[in-house]
Order: structure tokens, then C-alpha cells, then sequence
């Protein structure tokens, strides 16, 4: 069941386009923020307040990696794949957080601290390799900066 704040957030975003279709992105973002991540019950009550079908959401939620559909640790880091990050070393720098956290990729520590995600292109190649931590974006990131970078997410 969606609260009401959740409900005011999503009205407010709803009123910014012409269709309940437009705001789902944002939408599935203002539960995300509320609750960690998307479940199958707040993605359903979702499509029930925007009147739309649970499996249009579904297909949408799960194309975009930025709504998670499982839970995620209380931080989520999400190392670009893509072309310019993975030549300068995204490979390197995911097997340096695996290895420094005890975690691979779609992965939670058993503190629940960090999930480790792939994320496509950041939009900030200039920076490569990058990742977001709670969507702050960090590049170009050495494994030496790994320890310093992790610091800052308790
Ligand atoms: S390829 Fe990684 S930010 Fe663009």
C-alpha cells in the first residue's frame, strides 16, 4: 500500500505530464527512495494508483538498472560497464571492491553496508573508470582510492 506522502510525491509528478505512463520512472524512484527498492507488492499498488498495468510497469522497472527490484545494502555502488570505463579499467576496479568488500557483482556484503551493481554508461566518460555510491558519481577511480571513497559510506 502506498503512504500518503508517497502518494502526494507521485500526484505532484503526475501533474508535471500529460499521462500516468510519463511518471513511471519517477514514480518507481519516489518508492525506491521511501522504501530501498521496488517490490512486487509496491510495484503492483503502483500500477493500481496510476491505473496502468502491472506488467508495463514491470517491463520498465526492470529495463532501467537504477530501480532495483531486490533489496539492495544500505549503500549501492554501481560500477560502469561501458565502453570507455571497461578500457580504462572497470574490470580492474570492480575486482578490487569484490575483493576488498568479499563481494561480486549483484552482490550484498552480510552487513547489509554495500551492493555492488553494473550500471551502463554514466554519461561521464571524461571521468573513466567511474561509479556512482547513492548516486554520487567518483572517477576516475584507482583501486588506491578504493579505501578513501568507501570511508565516506558508513
Ligand atoms: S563509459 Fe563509463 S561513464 Fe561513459
Amino acid at each position: 500500500m502506498l503512504t500518503d506522502l508517497e502518494k502526494r510525491s507521485i500526484d505532484e509528478i503526475r501533474s508535471q505530464y500529460e499521462t500516468g505512463a510519463a511518471a513511471i520512472v519517477e514514480a518507481l524512484r519516489v518508492i525506491q527512495d521511501a522504501r530501498g527498492w521496488v517490490s512486487d507488492d509496491s510495484l503492483r499498488d503502483l500500477a493500481d494508483y496510476l491505473d496502468l498495468s502491472p506488467s508495463y510497469l514491470e517491463s520498465l522497472a526492470t529495463f532501467y538498472s537504477m530501480i532495483f527490484r531486490r533489496p539492495v545494502g544500505r549503500h549501492v555502488i554501481m560500477v560502469c560497464d561501458s565502453v570507455c570505463c571497461w578500457m580504462d579499467g572497470a574490470e580492474d576496479l570492480v575486482a578490487h571492491i569484490g575483493e576488498r568488500l568479499g563481494i561480486g557483482l549483484g552482490e550484498t556484503t552480510a552487513d547489509g553496508r554495500f551492493t555492488l551493481l553494473p550500471v551502463v554508461c554514466l554519461g561521464a566518460c571524461d571521468q573513466s573508470p567511474a561509479m556512482l555510491v547513492d548516486w554520487q558519481l567518483h572517477g576516475p577511480v584507482s583501486p588506491d582510492d578504493l579505501a578513501g571513497i568507501l570511508a565516506l559510506y558508513p
